[in-house]
């Protein structure tokens, strides 16, 4: 059992993570996302409007109308001539966090490659579980140790005439940190 995590510091924000997570981990294919769920755009709206979010540059890129409004853009990309309009843009994590402007949590909202290395300095985890597996699925979320965390909240929903399949949204909290 892993016992400490790394505290992150971005003044008195805490790091969370937010996602759309199938029964096996997957998260997207080809470099979009499994499924449109409109349930959980709304979801996802309603807790990061007017935050930070910290994404990498394909799941940037897979936005249909560029930057999301009301919050502050964090793209992450090695690529010192990536200029888009409407982001910050940096090219580190720690970079990242430390551009967050916005009162309250910073999110993490991916892809597969920043969950992977922003994963052990999040506290907070919201996941909508789906109901489901997706063969065809090219990207994961690291496996979550249900030793290491402690589920706050679970709000269970059915699939309905917009929502092809049920789905939990999901708070977890870190149990050990310092
Ligand atoms: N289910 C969900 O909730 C959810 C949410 C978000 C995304 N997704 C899915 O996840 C998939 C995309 O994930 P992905 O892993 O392919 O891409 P990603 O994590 O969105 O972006 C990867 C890019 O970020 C940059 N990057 C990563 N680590 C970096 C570092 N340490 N320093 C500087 N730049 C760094 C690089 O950009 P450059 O190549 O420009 O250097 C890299 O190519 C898509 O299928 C998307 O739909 C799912």
């Amino acid at each position: 059992m892993k016992m400490e995590s790394t505290m992150v510091q971005c003044g008195t924000a805490q790091l969370s993570a937010i996602v759309v997570v199938a029964q096996d981990g997957a998260i997207g294919r080809d470099g979009g996302l499994l499924c449109h769920l409109p349930a959980d755009l709304k979801h996802f709206k309603n807790l990061t409007m007017g935050h930070s979010i910290v994404m990498g540059r394909r799941t940037f890129e897979s936005f249909p109308k560029g930057a999301l409004p009301g919050r502050q853009n964090i793209v992450i990309t090695r690529n010192r001539n990536y200029h888009p309009d409407g982001v910050t843009v940096v090219h580190s994590i720690d970079k990242a966090l430390q551009a967050a402007m916005m009162p309250g949590d910073i999110f993490i909202i991916g892809g597969a490659q920043i969950y992977a290395e922003t994963f052990d300095m999040v506290q907070t985890l919201h996941l909508t579980r789906l109901h489901a597996t997706f063969d065809e699925a090219d990207a994961f979320f690291p496996t979550i140790d249900p030793d290491e965390w402690q589920e706050l909240d679970c709000e269970r929903h059915e699939a309905d005439e917009r929502n092809p399949y049920d789905y939990d949204f999901v708070t977890l909290k870190r149990k050990f940190s310092f």
